[in-house]
């Protein structure tokens, strides 16, 4: 991490993206990457260029306009909409969108054709292929599968054209040592053995960089013969030069800051182009290459590959407008390390919600405001003493998060940012700050718990905001009244005991806990079942004629009355408590109400249960039977009697 004075310049790109067709997860995932780090960069001073943007000539851009019945730059004006509104929706923070049909673009790609052509980089050459007339593309006779096409298994026919090369054979052996010079160059390091391997057991050719304009009109004119137009790759990996010229964000400085890029972030299938033919392209133009070139990797459902004909493409706007962007973003990068392929389902995303997003943040975040309001009017007290072991831990996060997002690590920082989570809860519980309020000699005590708890959130919030901007910057003005937590130097603000005597505003349920209504309404569906629609309170509730039981199966259920002798948490869980309950017999009950209940809250009472349920083991412990409650996203509510009760009564 950089001192002040030393900020430096931080170019980022995605790829850039085909407007054929509509946004999906696979583009919401790189770009959310790369805001992540673009947003992180800015924290801590860093210059940043974000760049993104569309893909917008070729073939595959041609048909579908042709089917769409609109000229292909109408068809690419309305496609493009798509796009910037997935990211506005995502609160994606680029600095710039390019668009590789944009006047300055076409200009310094045709440029720049024309230096390789003056340089003899490029020449005019007969070639013979296998060509492909519905993919409208050539294959080598080594790639053809019995006279087939190896992507749709149609005939290919042999073709004879002149067309443009470009010389990338001979840059074979420097791109090989440059690849062994700078280990990070393409990563993850599986990636890297590929490229190696690639270029180690294979003849490099050189790169057909036209297509005559007969076969192939929408495109940019090859500058020195307009009867060809230019292949979509040659122009398209140009856009990240291109556009650090002419979409700089820092106009006022010299053009070339921003080059190399710092990261180019794309998916496994492209990297042959990105790791090959670009940086060949740069030694050609004697530019430097990019810093670093990372492959992600694939999200498939239900382990198959997405596809439209499948039905299985999932849909970032849907999701992003069911979940919020927060919950989508944090998913994606908690669930699978960056550079692995990874299964996409909306059950694992609401496990996460509930569990990582309303269980441990979530409730940490209202349960501290919720104290600070109760015992301390929303303002929080000045401590009598610092809480050495919680200051450790937040201040040195910081730096454990540079290094793990440095290597694109976002999964693992995300863990690295939980442990301050879940020490603040652990701290909540074994504080038991409701305690120390209820002694009045421990008000000072009281004052450094609230006290910690406000400021680890602040540090939480700042830490979160790369990954969740919305949430973090609520929570941030919650707790300090800053506006906007995008304009904070991190480095400044992350040292402990900053936080003096401000007024918490109330916050609403960061994340709501997710019921499964949404699980079960799309299984039902996939099942096909027939579903009654039944009015309960008016509220319209879908219940499935087999989900309902008769009075005998009710009857099946013993519930009787059990009051809780004593109560005490299970050894490592933060989650389970373990209850002796009389039920007319004294029985031991492990519940998972920890995160709502002290132990001591539960002697006492008269609760429900369930004493004709098999006995379970809990992380070793037996239970024999089980509590009622009821849960909502404010939390969760053990079921007791109205009125003083006896043990061991039957419950109908
Ligand atoms: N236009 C080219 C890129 C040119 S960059 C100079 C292109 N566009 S694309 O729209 O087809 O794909 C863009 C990105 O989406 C690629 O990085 C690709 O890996 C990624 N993904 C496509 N499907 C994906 C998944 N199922 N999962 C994750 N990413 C995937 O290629």
């Amino acid at each position: 991490m950089q001192n002040q004075k030393d900020m430096k310049k931080f170019y980022i790109t995605t790829p850039i993206y085909y407007v054929n067709d509509i946004p999906h997860i696979g583009h919401a995932y790189t770009t959310v990457a790369a805001d992540i780090l673009a947003r992180f960069n800015r924290q801590i001073g860093n210059k940043v260029f974000f760049l993104t943007g569309t893909d917008e000539h070729g073939q595959k851009v041609e048909k579908a306009a042709i089917k769409s019945g609109l000229s292909p730059k109408d068809h690419a004006d309305k496609f493009v909409v798509n796009f910037k509104n997935l990211w506005q929706l995502l609160n994606i923070s680029n600095d710039a969108f390019i668009r590789t049909t944009d006047n300055d673009h076409i200009k310094i790609v045709s440029d720049i054709l024309q230096q390789l052509y003056n340089k003899g980089e490029i020449v005019l050459r007969k070639y013979s292929g296998w060509y492909c007339t519905p993919d409208e593309r050539f294959w080598t006779e080594k790639e053809i599968k019995g006279g087939l096409c190896p992507d749709c298994n149609r005939p290919v026919e042999r073709i004879e054209e002149e067309n443009y090369f470009f010389l990338m054979s001979k840059y074979k052996t420097h791109l090989i040592e440059y690849i062994n010079s700078n280990p990070n160059f393409i990563l993850p390091q599986t990636r890297r053995n590929e490229v190696l391997g690639f270029l180690n057991n294979n003849e490099l050719g050189d790169l057909c960089i036209s297509r005559p304009k007969k076969r192939l009109a929408w495109g940019i004119p090859l500058p020195f013969d307009p009867e060809f137009t230019t292949y979509v790759w040659f122009d398209a990996l140009l856009n990240y030069y291109s556009a650090a010229i002419y979409l700089s964000p820092i106009k006022e400085v010299n053009e070339d800051i921003w080059w190399p890029t710092d990261h180019h972030l794309i998916g496994k299938d492209i990297l042959t182009t990105h790791s090959v033919y670009w940086p060949t392209m740069l030694m050609a133009l004697d530019l430097p290459l990019p810093l670093n070139i990372f492959a992600h990797g694939w999200w498939t459902v239900q382990g198959k590959k997405m596809s439209k004909s499948v039905g299985n493409v999932v849909d970032p706007f849907k999701i992003t407008e069911k979940y919020g962007a927060d919950a989508f973003r944090y998913f994606m990068m908690r669930e699978v390390p960056f550079g692995l392929d990874g299964d996409f389902s909306e059950n694992a995303l609401i496990g996460r919600i509930n569990s990582d997003l309303a269980n441990d943040l979530g409730n940490l975040v209202s349960r501290s405001l919720a104290m600070t309001k109760k015992y301390f009017n929303s303002i929080v007290p000045e401590p009598h003493g610092i809480d050495i072991e919680i200051k450790t831990l937040a201040e040195g996060i910081l730096l454990r998060l540079d290094n793990e997002l440095s290597t694109l690590s976002f999964n693992k920082a995300l863990d690295v940012i939980w442990e301050l989570v879940t020490f603040l809860n652990k701290y909540i519980d074994t504080k038991q700050p409701w305690t120390l309020a209820a002694t009045p000699d421990k008000h000072d005590e009281l004052c450094n718990v609230i006290y910690s708890l406000i400021e680890g959130l602040r540090f939480l919030s700042l830490y979160l905001y790369p990954f969740m901007p919305q949430s973090s910057g609520a929570l941030y003005r919650a707790i300090t009244n800053n506006s906007d937590i995008s304009k904070v130097d991190i480095m400044e603000v992350t040292t402990w005991g900053q936080t003096h005597r401000v007024t918490v505003l109330d916050l609403p349920n960061l994340f709501p806990r997710i019921d499964n209504k949404a699980k079960t309404e799309k299984t039902e569906k996939s099942r096909n079942v027939a579903v009654n629609n039944v009015k309960i309170n008016n509220t319209e509730t879908n219940l499935n004629m087999t989900d309902l039981i008769d009075i005998k199966d009710f009857a099946k259920i013993k519930l009787k009355t059990g009051k809780v002798l004593s109560a005490e948490r299970v050894e490592g869980s933060e989650k389970l408590v373990k209850l002796q309950v009389d039920t007319g017999e004294q029985r031991q009950i492990v519940a998972g109400i920890g995160k709502h209940y002290t132990p001591e809250e539960l002697v006492g009472k008269t609760i429900i249960v369930v004493a004709n349920l098999k006995p379970a083991k809990l992380m070793g412990q037996t239970s024999e039977g089980m509590l009622l409650a009821a849960s909502d996203d404010n939390g969760l509510s053990v079921i007791t009697v109205d009125r003083p009760s006896n043990t061991g009564l039957n419950v109908k």
